[in-house]
């Protein structure tokens, strides 16, 4: 049932390639230029009448939900707020009829996500889900939604429910910015063009695979981890880092690149690993300078590149490289190295990567 792999997380991270293919097949249609997704689509006023979007999830699935603000501020012009669903719930929001509240779930079934739906619901506001596990609760109790074609996830560690997530909102924002008029055609074409290549640049990334078990051999004993990352990839990096808490048990913290002059900077030292995202597209330069600064301070850097890089790989401990993209693409490829650092660290140090101690895979309590 793990298909030969040691463990349900290792097959599901090797999934991607397809559980992305499979999320986009049949609503990305290149050669007409279209995007078809009928949960959209029959609700198109709503969603361009709205006021905003307001997304609500938990954990890993917040972070998709992070990924997506940046993609439908950028494309589509539509403002975003993120929401932990526990807090938005208990907080007396404002909400009206004319917000759109996007739910994500992968089980479908997180207490706090459906709550918040329901609550949303009762203000009249329009609640659009986006769950992996078919006819579960939060998609029942949608006015509308899209499915993630990602398949059975068993790992207690979300690794394809993200990345088929990001893809599912990734074409709701372009499909919307189509709709809106806030893309040109072209560059929209060459969106959905991307879009369609990421599954094999996914499966060029799962090729780094050995070379990161080196370098989780390397850090496998140390207490803290940092992970850095700006704009597209900042919410990447707190996904790496919950990655890393949940099945290693080592303490990780995701953090915006610059905000780590304004207080994480006291913590490096020769013994800190920072992995930090510097792909070509994003923010570059700066990213380089912060490292230049963890670098003055003898932190330990882990760099994910594009292919080809040089000015990171002569800064860095490490680099490990993930194909060119789009960067509003590029958590889809970033996203792969840290999910297999994590696997190879815990691994190495002998935990249960399936199932990690005090977590569950649905979380149905409050
Ligand atoms: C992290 C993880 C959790 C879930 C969170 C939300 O690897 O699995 O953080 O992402 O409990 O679960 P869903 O998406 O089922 O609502």
């Amino acid at each position: 049932e793990k298909g030969g792999y040691d463990h349900f997380m290792l097959k599901e991270i090797h999934e991607q390639p397809k559980a992305i293919r499979d999320t986009y097949r049949g609503r990305l249609l290149r050669n007409e230029a279209i995007i078809k997704m009928a949960g959209v689509e029959d609700n198109m006023k709503k969603f361009l009448n709205a006021n905003r979007i307001i997304i609500v999830a938990c954990g890993t699935s917040w972070h998709a939900g992070l990924v997506a603000e940046y993609i439908f501020e950028d494309l589509a012009r539509i403002p975003v707020e993120v929401e932990y669903a526990s807090e938005f719930r208990y907080r007396n929001p404002v909400i009206t009829e004319n917000d759109v509240l996007i739910a994500i779930s992968q089980s479908g079934e997180t207490a706090d996500t459906l709550a918040a739906i329901k609550l949303a619901k009762s203000k009249g506001a329009f609640v659009f889900g986006v769950c992996n596990v078919v006819g579960s609760s939060i998609a029942r109790e949608s006015d509308a939604g899209a499915y993630t074609h990602a398949g059975p996830e068993i790992g207690v560690a979300s690794t394809k429910a993200f990345t088929t997530q990001i893809t599912v909102l990734s074409l709701i924002a372009l499909r919307l910015s189509r709709a809106k008029g806030t893309i040109s055609s072209s560059d929209f074409r060459h969106h959905l063009l991307e879009l369609e290549m990421i599954p094999k640049k996914v499966e060029q990334a799962l090729k780094s695979d050995a070379h990161i078990k080196k370098i989780a051999d390397i850090y496998k004993n140390v207490s803290n981890f940092l992970y850095l990352g700006r704009g597209y990839n900042f919410p990447v990096a707190l996904e790496g880092a919950l990655k890393l808490k949940e099945i290693s048990y080592i303490h990780a913290e995701g953090y915006p690149a610059a905000e780590m002059k304004h207080g994480p900077i006291a913590l490096i030292d020769e013994n800190m690993p920072i992995v930090v995202i510097a792909t070509k597209k994003g923010h570059y330069e700066k990213v380089v300078s912060n490292i230049q600064e963890i670098k003055s301070r003898k932190g330990k850097i882990i760099g994910i590149v594009t292919e080809g890089d040089i000015q990171v790989r002569d800064l860095a401990d490490h680099v490990i490289e993930v194909p060119e993209s789009l960067d509003s693409l590029s958590p889809l490829l970033t996203t792969i190295p840290l999910q297999l650092l994590s696997y190879h660290i815990a691994v190495l140090l002998n935990k249960n990567v399936d199932q990690p101690r005090n977590l569950a895979k649905s979380v149905t309590v409050e």
